[in-house]
């Protein structure tokens, strides 16, 4: 595996609408997170992702871009993002952005024009389909619910569609045609122009499209279509020459680090997909949300507990180790509720639960990404009316449980739980009104535990999730060990239902890493262990909640969301 400038960094996504809000309009901006560098700095983030900051109508928060190259009056302008990227880069920081290619907004003057003109240039830049025996052209549907197709604004008379994977919002974009490709070279390369080392590659697999338009045999959800999904998983062997170019024309002028938003990974397309001649640098695991969403409504998506989640990582560790890809691991992002309330028990959504899976996930092979208060320990929201909900597809289920015949109450639990609101209402800076977040009303409700469960109370404790997290990022990148972590071997442990496991190996240094999530203590005879050979060189580098090690009786024992990482040899 070549080394790269990115390999051992720690990454970090910034949700900019939920993250700090410098002029009191309720919204997250670009000075406040200017104004938090120096946080994040300390927390050791040496890469930045920052979710949409283009202008937009917001109709899914920024993922419908309606101008690729300037920045939303909500976050600021394009003097604040230049000043952003040269505070980050005094602070060691590379700024990452997000690419939504797939589609734009509807109110991207290239759609204008399109349906103004249906013979224009534009035109030619979107799907714009006939019907099919006076039925839409098939039966694909979208990711938010209900058909991918929909009459183009102006000429609902006639017998003519647009294609969005997503939201109505969201019309595709055409890969096929040469001059929208060259649009987007040249929005990509604005900003690498800028100063911005990488990208985040959203929803990237939506781009093939089969121009015969053809039906997919029905799935599960009973409605006769058939989730736009499936369509990508049976194209993707077309999707190479496309992202190969991207990837000469943009991405290779300047060493870009990229991460691609990519599901259905197999063994053969990570190294089509990622590593050293990849599309993209890395990929997210994405592969436990994968597991969930196979399931097409809210009130089906199983509970995924920590064996399980640890299954999917660990599969997914294998699935990278023997190529010259690294993954990109991660617990949560914008999409995702928090993952303490989602993939641990409920005695374990706590700060004892953030410390034992953060402890879990941080030594992971590859470059882990921290979602915005995923270091504080952040759980999911109490969502108690539908009013308090923003996402457009949180509604669309609000809906759905109702037409299910289930009350509105269970209808909130059910939706609450699985939203990904949950990830994007604001962080928790301090005890202050509106958790320190704003001065003004929040776009979206605060964390009912803001009094409690904040930056500033954490900074202080010594024993918080907070500096939890810096200590391990600190052992990360202790020199002694930070090749064994960047580049060693990961090998999983297989011991008792609920403790997770795992070693980080290479000529040097053996490295376990374990974590109890069931109710009891858990103990662990260190000898018999593969690779514990004495202990004089055994050490606990880091531990949380209740771990001790007795190296007299070679014994390890874990409390009740106990964890550690012990350098073996
Ligand atoms: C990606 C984004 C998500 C967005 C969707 C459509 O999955 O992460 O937030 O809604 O693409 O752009």
């Amino acid at each position: 595996m070549e080394h790269k400038w990115w390999h051992g960094k720690i990454a970090y996504q910034i949700y900019p609408k939920s993250f700090c809000d410098s002029n009191g309009d309720g919204f997250g901006d670009l000075q406040g997170i200017i104004s938090k560098l120096d946080y994040l700095h300390d927390l050791g983030v040496e890469l930045l992702w920052i979710s949409p900051v283009y202008p937009s109508p917001f109709v899914d928060q920024g993922y419908d871009i309606s101008d690729y190259c300037n920045i939303d009056p909500v976050f600021g302008d394009l003097a604040t993002f230049d000043r952003l990227l040269s505070e980050a880069k005094k602070r060691n920081i590379e700024i990452i952005m997000d690419l939504v290619l797939n589609h734009c907004s509807s109110e991207h003057p290239w759609f204008k024009k399109a349906c103004a003109d249906l013979n224009s240039e534009e035109a030619g830049y979107f799907y714009f389909v006939k019907g099919k025996d006076g039925k839409k052209p098939n039966n694909l549907r979208s990711y938010f619910g209900g058909s991918v197709w929909d009459k183009i604004p102006g000429h609902e008379q006639e017998d003519i569609y647009y294609s969005h994977y997503f939201a109505k919002a969201q019309p595709d974009l055409n890969w096929n045609n040469p001059k929208l490709r060259e649009e987007i070279f040249k929005l990509v390369n604005f900003w690498i122009d800028r100063g911005v080392r990488g990208f985040r590659i959203d929803a990237i697999l939506s781009i093939v499209k089969d121009l015969s338009f053809p039906d997919l045999p029905a799935d599960s959800a009973n409605d006769g279509m058939s989730h736009a999904a499936n369509m990508n998983a049976k194209l993707l062997d077309r999707i190479g020459p496309y992202l190969n170019e991207l990837k000469e024309r943009t991405f290779n002028r300047a060493d870009c680090f990229t991460v691609g938003e990519v599901l259905t990974v197999t063994k053969e397309s990570v190294k089509e997909f990622a590593g050293d001649h990849g599309y993209f640098s890395t990929l997210f695991d994405l592969s436990p949300r994968e597991v969930i969403e196979s399931h097409p409504h809210y009130v089906e998506f199983p509970t995924m507990m920590p064996d399980d989640y640890a299954r999917c990582v660990f599969n997914t560790q294998e699935l990278y180790q023997n190529t010259d890809a690294f993954v990109a691991p991660i617990m949560e992002n914008h999409d995702e509720p928090r993952g303490v309330s989602y993939y641990l028990p409920d005695y374990l959504r706590n700060a004892t639960g953030a410390k034992c899976l953060g402890t879990f996930l941080m030594m992971l092979r590859g470059i882990p990404f921290i979602y915005q208060g995923q270091e504080i320990g952040m759980t999911n929201t109490e969502f108690t009316s539908p009013d308090d909900f923003d996402d457009l597809y949180a509604k669309e289920e609000i809906r759905y449980c109702l037409e299910c015949g289930m009350s509105i109450e269970e209808s909130l639990k059910i939706v609450g739980r699985h939203t990904r609101d949950n990830a994007r209402t604001p962080v928790l800076w301090d005890d202050s009104a509106n958790a320190g977040f704003t001065t003004g009303k929040p776009w979206l409700k605060v964390h009912q535990d803001y009094q409690h469960l904040n930056v500033k109370s954490q900074l202080n404790d010594p024993d918080s999730v907070l500096n939890h997290y810096k200590k391990l990022i600190a052992l990360r990148k202790d020199e002694a060990l930070s090749e064994t972590f960047t580049y060693g071997k990961f090998e999983r442990l297989t011991l008792q239902s609920g403790v997770l496991a795992y070693y980080r190996v290479d000529d040097h240094h053996k490295v376990l890493i374990i974590a109890n999530t069931n109710t009891t203590p858990y103990s662990y005879d260190l000898s018999q262990d593969k690779y514990f050979k004495d202990s004089e060189h055994t050490q606990l580098k880091l531990s949380a909640n209740e771990a001790s090690l007795n190296l007299e009786q070679n014994n390890l024992v874990l409390g009740v969301g106990g964890a550690a990482i012990i350098q073996l040899s």
